[in-house]
């Protein structure tokens, strides 16, 4: 019988909390040690599940029998200590954005080609139930030709949860506002199910909050394939409205919100042709909505497709294969939302392949 693989975390803030119940919840993991600048942060989350605790990642990669790191500390650090636990072995699970640049991105690839160790880049709702069918439906071509795809983030993010960390809302360590801190989940996954994004015409502006990055952005993009599509994103729609995310094409259309699938029209399902105008689109079906709601949990889900991801990268270290979201994958959506700035500050278009 081979032993469960020995996770330590570095970053003992808010997500970590959710890597180390995703790691309890997986038989073939546990969770060892856990390394935190402040080691009273440290401490706390170890104690929970009986872990060891250190005060720095240095010292825990030095002491710690461990297979694979997850990396939990503020995105502009991402790099060093993603690089400092490929460097002395470690397979390595960094939380998103991969690096908050494209240098140190490529730096983190150059390293992890040389090492040989896995590196995976979180972005847990691609293992929603909703995303994974649209994912199949489109593989299928169930969609027929793609035209448009949109992500539309419309959150509230109140001041005090910028004020709350010295690094949220900064260029330096947030690397950007809801850009790349909030929207990026839907923008990996508009990129996932409608493929690479060619280039991007912009705008980003601080209209509500006391920050130094944006809390509002809208980009037009152009897909290679040719589709269209659209970002609207901000943190100042109170109370908080809704993540959306809308895939349309000439056999079929499909709107994701909030994580469920509220809208699914298919050309093959056998309906009537619609007409020459076309349809209104209906109220939303109830039916649509049982499979996801079933593998929901009001206090889960953030812990259960982070496990359903941890489990992927357990998966590729033990048969050595690839996770699905690896390093080149993670570098996608950080570009594209590196090419909105740049098109943001210089009014141009910018192409990014
Ligand atoms: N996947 C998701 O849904 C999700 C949700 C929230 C945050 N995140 C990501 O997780 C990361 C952390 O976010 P958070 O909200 O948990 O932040 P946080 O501020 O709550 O926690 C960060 C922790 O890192 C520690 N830290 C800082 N510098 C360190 C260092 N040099 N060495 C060791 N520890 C250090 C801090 O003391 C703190 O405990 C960010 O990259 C963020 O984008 C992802």
């Amino acid at each position: 019988v081979t032993s469960p693989l020995r996770f330590g975390i570095v970053g003992a803030g808010v997500i970590a909390g959710t890597h180390a119940a995703a790691i309890a919840s997986l038989s073939d993991a546990r969770l060892e040690a856990v390394a935190d600048c402040h080691l009273d942060h440290a401490r706390r989350l170890a104690a929970q599940y009986s872990a060891d605790s250190y005060g720095s990642l240095t010292a825990m990669l030095a002491d710690a029998d461990l297979d694979i790191v997850t990396v939990c500390t503020p995105s502009g650090m991402h790099a060093e200590h993603v690089i400092a636990a490929m460097r002395s072995g470690r397979h390595v699970i960094v939380e998103k954005p991969m690096d908050i640049t494209l240098k140190a991105i490529d730096e983190m690839l150059r390293v992890q080609a040389e090492t040989g160790v896995k590196l995976a880049v979180i972005s847990q709702h691609r293992w929603d139930p909703a995303t994974r069918r649209l994912y199949d439906l489109i593989q299928d071509g169930a969609l027929g030709r793609l035209v448009l795809g949109n992500a539309h983030v419309l959150w509230w993010r109140a001041q005090e949860y910028y004020d709350s960390g010295a690094w949220r809302g900064t260029w330096a360590l947030d690397g950007g506002g809801v850009l790349m801190n909030q929207s990026i989940h839907s923008i990996d996954l508009l990129q996932w199910l409608l493929g690479p994004v060619a280039s991007v015409r912009a705008y980003a502006d601080t209209l509500a909050h006391c920050m130094e990055t944006e809390d509002t952005a809208v980009a037009a993009l152009r897909f290679r394939s040719g589709a269209l599509g659209t970002i609207a994103a901000t943190t100042s729609a109170y109370p908080g409205v809704a993540a959306r995310i809308e895939v349309f094409g000439d056999r079929g259309s499909a709107i994701i919100e909030n994580d469920r699938l509220s809208q699914l029209s298919l050309g093959r399902d056998g309906r009537e042709e619609p007409p020459p105008y076309g349809l209104t689109i209906g109220t939303h079906d109830p039916r649509l909505d049982r499979s996801e709601a079933a593998a929901r949990n009001a206090a889960g889900v953030s812990a259960t497709t982070h496990a359903a991801q941890i489990d992927d990268m357990v998966r590729a270290v033990r048969d050595n294969g690839t996770p699905l979201v690896d390093g080149r994958a993670g570098k996608h959506p950080v570009e594209i939302i590196i090419g909105i700035y740049e098109s943001a500050r210089t009014g141009r278009e910018v192409a990014l392949l």
